[in-house]
């Protein structure tokens, strides 16, 4: 397939108004001429080779044959008004993909037929041209009305109609079940990692808070002998201001390397013993783990008396614990609601369909989303220029494109790897690029990965749609551009989306003027206590 630039055929004039060669004959005004239908030169084209004499004639009566000079002949989109076959000369067919013309077929084959060939399934699909049609010669076309093309197809042909039709119309419903089925596995993978991932801070919270519950009956207990009147108030006085620094130091402990860790343990555990505190090995991972040291522990030592250290210094490691355990229930459930925001903004189901997005948002929720199918042995980089702005979109779409490029990089890489996301500006659109290290794609197939149903991977691991379904959303419906360059160990697709809206989107533009900011929809659940 080779592809060329061509005048963009959308902003030409309806072909038959093409009046760019000096005209011959008699119609000045297109420079197309009509000529007389020849029944028996129809009948020496494959296409029409078992009509009889009547059905001929017919159709030099209903249709016309017309010669047309180089240039277009109709375009892309326009009403799908006739139906052509080429007698002589040489056609060019293209399709608009991205900003491009893409030639798909060029012919000087006698019979080939192009235009409205699908009239005769009527209103049930779009009548309209699916690619543009120009000849690169003077070419000879036998012409016929789409709606006298579909009347002759139903009249003539009907059973052939019918069994066209369960072609046409089986083939469409074949490839949208597939592509649910696609979107479904996705979806299941998803929940599968969202529900994994969810688990942890969830078990994590339940566990810490039976463990608080624990501590603070504790503490009533410890309540009761502070009560009993073994403290002067001074010393408890003291004692209350030591337990509020705790819990100071709780929030601004440091962290602290394994080693480290077990190095202050050791010189707490020491001074525990030295004066005589039961248990005292128990209690020094706690008071670390808090930031808390010996030259502190001598502070405390210095305010309360003998009697009552080892009860002080239970209550205050009470206080330090039940810190810690509510820092951790925090945590986890702040955790549980970053990951329902990442999976809301995933779906982005509360959100209007299109609207101008920070695509790095869109970006970090899908990574999240995927975070438990990466795994340990692979890295992410995340390159990302902040400085880039919000486009206009359909954020669940491009949601889907990422999951499906990430999610072929990851199963290239087989579980070890580096997967780089990267965003830049190039010219007037934003560039995203999914990188992989894996083995990289065969040069021989790297122009077939994008149709639909191919796929490298075992039966029922892949359904050969990623690619295909990423590529109608980046191109078809965003205007963008998607390719992909790669070598063993460097494989990048490159998603490429315009920064302004193209006039058709944007008239029918609900833009939405907040883009996602990060932390504005995260619930404040543990954030005050
Ligand atoms: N990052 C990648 N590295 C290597 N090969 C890839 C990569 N992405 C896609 N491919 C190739 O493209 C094919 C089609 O991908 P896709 O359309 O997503 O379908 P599927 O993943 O179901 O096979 C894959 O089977 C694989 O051979
Ligand atoms: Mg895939």
């Amino acid at each position: 397939m080779t592809q060329q630039t061509q005048p963009e055929p959308a902003t030409q004039p309806p072909a038959a108004t093409t009046a760019d060669e000096p005209a011959s004959g008699g119609q000045p005004a297109t420079g197309r001429q009509t000529l007389p239908c020849d029944v028996g030169e129809l009948r020496t084209l494959f296409l029409f080779e078992k009509l009889d004499d009547e059905q001929l004639a017919w159709l030099c009566r209903e249709g016309r044959v017309e010669l047309f000079p180089p240039g277009p002949v109709y375009a892309e989109g326009d009403p799908a008004t006739c139906f052509y076959v080429l007698i002589e000369g040489t056609l060019v067919m293209s399709r608009r993909i991205g900003g491009d013309d893409v030639e798909v077929n060029r012919s000087s084959g006698r019979g080939v037929y192009t235009g409205a060939f699908r009239a005769y399934l009527g209103d049930r699909v779009p009548q309209a041209y699916d690619n543009s049609l120009r000849v690169t010669e003077t070419s000879r076309f036998y012409v016929l009305d789409a709606d006298k093309f579909a009347a002759m197809m139903r009249d003539w042909f009907p059973m052939a109609v019918h069994m066209l039709e369960g072609l046409f119309f089986g083939i469409k419903n074949i490839q949208q079940q597939v592509g649910q089925r696609e979107r479904l596995l996705a979806l299941g993978s998803l929940s599968a990692g969202l529900t994994h991932e969810l688990n942890n801070p969830a078990a994590a919270a339940v566990r810490a808070t039976s463990t608080l519950r624990d501590r603070v009956a504790g503490m009533r207990h410890k309540l009761r002998l502070v009560a009993s009147g073994r403290f002067d108030p001074a010393a408890l006085e003291a004692l209350i201001r030591l337990q509020e620094e705790a819990v100071e130091r709780v929030a601004k402990a440091p962290e602290l390397s394994p080693m480290e860790a077990s190095d202050r343990e050791d010189a707490v555990g020491d001074w525990l013993e030295d004066h005589g505190i039961s248990g005292g090995w128990d209690l020094a991972p706690t008071f670390v783990q808090a930031g808390l040291e010996v030259a502190w522990l001598d502070q405390v030592a210095a305010v309360v008396d003998d009697g009552t250290l080892e009860a002080s210094i239970c209550w205050l490691n009470y206080t330090v614990e039940t810190e810690l355990l509510m820092n951790e229930i925090e945590d986890s459930t702040k955790r549980v609601s970053h990951l329902v925001t990442a999976a809301k903004q995933y779906s982005q189901l509360d959100r209007a369909p299109y609207q101008v997005v920070d695509v790095h948002e869109l970006l970090k929720s899908t990574l999240m989303m995927l975070h438990g199918k990466l795994g340990d042995g692979i890295t992410v980089v995340k390159d990302f220029d902040r400085s880039l702005p919000p486009i206009p979109a359909y954020p669940a779409e491009l949601n889907q494109v990422w999951t499906n490029l990430i999610d072929n990089a990851v199963s290239a890489m087989d579980g070890h790897g580096t997967l780089t996301v990267r965003t830049a500006r190039d010219n007037d659109r934003v560039l995203v690029e999914i990188g992989d290290t894996g083995p990289g794609i065969p040069r021989d197939i790297q122009n077939r990965i994008f149709e639909p149903f191919f796929t490298t991977k075992p039966v029922g691991e892949g359904t050969g749609l990623g690619l295909d379904i990423s590529y109608r959303i980046v191109v078809t419906r965003h205007h963008g551009d998607l390719r992909v360059e790669s070598e063993p160990g460097n494989t990048r697709f490159q998603v490429r989306l315009p920064i302004t809206a193209s006039e058709a989107d944007s008239v029918a533009t609900p833009v939405a003027a907040t883009p996602a900011t990060p932390g504005d929809t995260t619930p404040a659940t543990a954030e005050e206590s």
